[in-house]
């Protein structure tokens, strides 16, 4: 990981304090497809964030990048205060990001313990550390209490994902973005195709996530979920920042002409 301090010629008016995340400038095209022009994106401590735009508009793009998923062609980022160059799932946990997938990527010849502590499994140090053992138990029952919070249910947390329902991958996928060290919770469209009952679990995880002094990012193409739930939206439009919003300052006539221009 490319971690080095961060300049000292940031914006007066944003206390490094108070930005958790701060993406300053970020491009990535797919060959001919502009998918994010020169997009700023500020996320404060203790904050959710909606996420909202067109299809294609770039959503997952940027939360790809902030998960070092894909690399920006152009542009800084910028977590605690530190300039990072993510490169790696690991590493984004590692800082302390979790994030659920609009495709979820899931690993579906492992099963569900395995895909919710991917990349970050709990030890146990042994001989002072010199030694590090899975700690399956401990993994277990913590998969439990989190996909027993999405009151989404399963037989046998030994299940492959693959021969899941929907709705249950959803959830695994989800309680990946969980995991306890989390300073940032990402979830790309977690809402979407679920049932009214399984959608009101993960409005109220979020809410509860922001209890907790948890930063959320949430992408849905619902906007009555959105002013229910998040503090500021950000809207990208074809690529680009199509506008800024307290949630109390708008409403969702605005917003989607921000969406469509
Ligand atoms: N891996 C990829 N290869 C080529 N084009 C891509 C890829 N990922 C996204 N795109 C394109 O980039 C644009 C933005 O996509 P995306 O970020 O998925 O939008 P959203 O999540 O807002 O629907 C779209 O035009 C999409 O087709
Ligand atoms: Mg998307």
């Amino acid at each position: 990981m490319d971690v080095e301090a961060k300049s000292k010629n940031e914006s007066k008016n944003t206390s490094r304090y108070e930005v958790l995340l701060e993406m300053k400038n970020i491009s990535k095209n797919f060959g001919a497809v502009k998918a994010l022009k020169r997009v700023d994106f500020n996320l404060y401590y203790n904050e959710v964030v909606g996420l909202v735009g067109d299809n294609g508009a770039g959503k997952s793009t940027l939360i790809k990048i902030i998960t070092g998923a894909l690399t920006p062609d152009e542009g800084e980022i910028y977590f605690e205060g530190k300039r990072i160059n993510i490169s790696s799932p690991e590493e984004s946990r590692e800082l302390g990001i979790g994030v659920m997938y609009q495709d979820l990527a899931l690993v579906d010849s492992m099963d569900i313990v395995s895909n919710v502590f991917l990349g970050k499994p709990l030890t146990i140090n042994i001989f002072g550390g010199m030694i590090k053992l899975l700690d399956r138990k401990k993994m277990q029952s913590e998969c439990w209490r989190i996909l027993q919070e999405l009151d989404i249910n399963f037989d046998s947390l030994r299940r492959k994902t693959k021969t899941l329902s929907g709705g249950q991958r959803k959830a695994v996928a989800i309680g990946r973005a969980l995991y306890w060290k989390a300073k940032l919770v990402i979830m790309d469209e977690p809402t979407a195709a679920l049932g009214v009952k399984e959608t009101r679990k993960v409005l109220g995880l979020i809410k509860s996530l922001k209890e907790k002094g948890i930063s959320v990012i949430f992408i849905s193409h619902n906007l009555q979920e959105i002013f229910s739930t998040v503090d500021r939206i950000v809207v990208l439009r074809r690529g680009e920042l199509g506008g800024i919003r307290k949630t109390s300052e708008t409403n969702p006539d605005e917003i989607i002409k921000l969406m469509v221009g």
